[in-house]
């Protein structure tokens, strides 16, 4: 199939671009690199030995997106276009409800005209808010703590009324967890512009001697170690998720839902010994506050996924940290 990767060139997409590839799918990735290098082509294609198309186009442009499903016959989008630092937006709430929100209507419309209605849409576990228990299923209650979370929030609502006002769209909703880890051949991994936001991108910056100590937010939480628990999940797992559900999407199962995450939760603490092993490095941190807004527990049951999409995560946190230094130590 040739499909439309809005984001390709990020964190996420580019990863799912390499595996759409290795799946034999074609291509066409638009971007308008606001937080990505247009140099992330080359890798992909390197590591694939396959070529794609990149457009750099706002998803908000809607003459530049009708151009590009006017240029190509596009049989599916995945979409990964989207601002996400949770602080940034709740000081810059408009940018993040026009950047997210119109920017997905805009998309959607685009497809509808062009008769394109096969959606992957990347949603969060943000959106189960503060979840009264873990593991958290799909039909958890919903809500959001932040504009970054409305915004994914407001997407799902948006494509579930589309799909009951127009059943013959195939939508697929996925709930990432915690998404870390890098490509093994260490060309493509995270690149947070600025100090990091999240846990591992900070550590590897610890690691590399950039910052000099990672702040633990909370040693107090309901937690064996008292650090807060996540559910860590492999980008490449991540990735792969992406293509399994787009053969889900083929079977027109209508609108679905799925979690992906490992199904375990892993404190602070362990994310810095496991980082400290894959290194080599001694992390030095401090315990600090809590962080406004953050949770004890957050980890996903993936059964539905492994059920339905027969997914599962396989790489461990060892493979991720491991993976993440071999990024953060290869020469580009
Ligand atoms: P990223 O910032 O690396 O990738 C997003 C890409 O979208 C970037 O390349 C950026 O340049 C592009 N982009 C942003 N706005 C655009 C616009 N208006 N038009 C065209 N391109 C635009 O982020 P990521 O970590 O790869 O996340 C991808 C998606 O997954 C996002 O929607 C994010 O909200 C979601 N998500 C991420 C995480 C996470 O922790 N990384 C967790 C859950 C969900
Ligand atoms: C993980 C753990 C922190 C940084 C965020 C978004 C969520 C989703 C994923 C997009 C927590 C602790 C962190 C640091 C720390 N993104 N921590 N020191 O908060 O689970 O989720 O990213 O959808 O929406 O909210 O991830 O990596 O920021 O934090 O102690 O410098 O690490 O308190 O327990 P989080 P994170």
């Amino acid at each position: 199939m040739k499909i439309l990767v809005t984001g390709g060139m990020g964190y996420i997409g580019s990863h799912t671009c390499v595996e759409l590839l290795n799946a034999n799918h074609e291509v066409v990735v638009v971007d308008n690199l606001c937080n990505a290098q247009a140099s992330v082509k080359d890798r992909v294609e390197k590591i694939t030995g396959k070529s794609i198309v990149f457009e750099q186009v706002d998803i908000r442009d809607r003459l530049g997106l009708e151009a590009v499903f006017r240029k190509y016959p596009i049989d599916a989008v995945i979409h990964f276009a989207g601002l996400k630092a949770v602080g940034e937006s709740v000081e810059q709430p408009l940018r993040y409800y026009d950047n997210n929100v119109s920017g997905s209507v805009v998309l959607f419309e685009t497809m509808g005209k062009y008769g394109v209605k096969t959606i992957v849409f990347s949603s969060s576990a943000t959106v189960y808010g503060d979840p009264a228990s873990v593991p958290i299923r799909e039909d958890f209650p919903l809500s959001a703590t932040n504009p970054y979370g409305r915004s994914k929030l407001m997407i799902e609502d948006i494509l579930r009324d589309l799909h009951k006002a127009e059943p013959d769209w195939q939508i697929a909703l996925l709930r990432y967890f915690n998404p870390v880890g890098a490509h093994e051949s260490g060309l493509i991994g995270e690149e947070p512009s600025g100090i990091p936001n999240n846990l591992v991108p900070y550590i590897a910056q610890v690691a590399t001697g950039v910052r000099e100590k990672l702040n633990v937010y909370g040693g107090d939480y309901p937690t064996p170690d008292g650090t807060g628990m996540r559910d860590y999940i492999h980008v490449v797992d991540l990735a792969i998720g992406h293509v399994k559900t787009l053969d889900k999407l083929a079977t027109r199962p209508g609108i679905v839902t799925y979690n992906l995450g490992t199904g375990r939760g892993n404190s602070v603490l362990e994310m810095v010994r496991a980082f400290e092993q894959a290194s080599g490095r001694k992390i030095p941190y401090q315990i600090v506050d809590r962080r406004p807004g953050d949770i004890a527990k957050c980890y996903a049951d993936p059964s539905r996924a492994r059920d339905e999409l027969g997914w599962t995560a396989e790489r461990d946190i060892a493979q991720m940290c491991a993976d993440v230094w071999h990024y953060q130590t290869t020469p580009k």
